[in-house]
């Protein structure tokens, strides 16, 4: 059997609270003035966003722009200078419980999918709802088998990371990541560090998540799921939002000279 190919199996929805409301846009995430350095570089200039409920904001520009960076001051794996974050209206603690705490509430997919090699995929799943949510283990278990089964790799639970694809342990990833309910699922690059014909099954799962209703903060290069699943694009250099629009507008009317010449980088290839 392809295991690539397992269908995605139809089950209650993974998002919880739904679709946003559009006549009362929540915040979610919202970052204000922040700024970073790391020594002598100003990394991230003043930066003012936010994220509401259901909406899925893709960040784009070129390497070095801040994104990363960005993207981990959100779940405070990064500290900021000045400025600040808000997750679902609180503010983000420095440190202790109450950071634990919100942090859980952030989902996050990186390049490297980072799972624990010595585990099975199903411990890989269940590791954080038992220690951190305190999940009876057969609550675990079950949570765990139905998000391996939404991203298509249930026949894999009992098998270790390095028995995988890399698609496959992407997505392992992203159940790992929403195994903690979170309200918020930030991706960076997921799909960068994929063989290309592991890329769509990845982008798949992620699409799906964005019709759900998941809030998301996509750093990617892949403009044709920008384009698809994106509510909002958001276009960053050296260290400043410039430019945010609707993918259309963005794509086809991008207005500084800067987001020209990117796009005319990345679409050429
Ligand atoms: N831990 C660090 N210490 C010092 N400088 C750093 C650190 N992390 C990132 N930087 C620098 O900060 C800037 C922004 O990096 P960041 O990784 O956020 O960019 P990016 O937009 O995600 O780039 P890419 O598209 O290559 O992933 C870069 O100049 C980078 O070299
Ligand atoms: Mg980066």
């Amino acid at each position: 059997m392809n295991e690539t190919n397992e269908t995605q199996k139809a089950s209650a929805p993974i998002v919880s609270g739904g679709r946003a409301d559009p006549a009362n846009p929540r915040p979610l995430v919202e970052l204000a003035h922040v700024d970073k350095h790391y020594g002598r570089l100003h990394v991230l200039k003043d930066i003012n966003l936010q994220v509401c409920q259901g909406e899925v904001l893709v960040v784009v520009g070129p390497s070095g722009s801040g994104k990363s960076t960005m993207c981990r001051t959100i779940n405070r794996l990064e500290s900021i200078d000045s400025g600040v974050i808000r997750i679902d209206g609180e503010l983000l603690p420095q440190e202790g419980k109450d950071l634990a705490r919100l942090r859980a509430e952030v989902g996050m997919v990186f390049q490297s999918f980072n799972l624990f090699a010595n585990k099975t995929i199903l411990d890989n799943v269940t590791l954080a709802p038992i220690k951190v949510r305190h999940m009876p283990r057969k609550d675990a278990e079950d949570l765990a088998m139905d998000l391996l089964a939404r991203v298509g790799v249930e026949s894999q639970a009992q098998k270790m990371p390095s028995q995988l694809s890399g698609g496959q342990q992407q997505r392992v990833a992203i159940a790992r990541a929403l195994a903690m309910k979170p309200k918020i699922m930030l991706f960076d690059e997921p799909t960068s560090a994929l063989d290309p014909e592991m890329v769509n099954e990845v982008l798949d799962v992620m699409v799906e998540l964005a019709q759900e209703g998941m809030t998301m903060i996509c750093v990617t290069h892949e403009m044709g799921f920008a384009r698809k699943a994106a509510d909002r694009i958001v276009f960053m250099a050296d260290g400043q939002i410039l430019e945010e629009g609707r993918p259309d507008e963005f794509f086809d009317h991008p207005k500084s000279g800067r987001a020209k010449e990117f796009l005319s980088k990345i679409l050429t290839h």
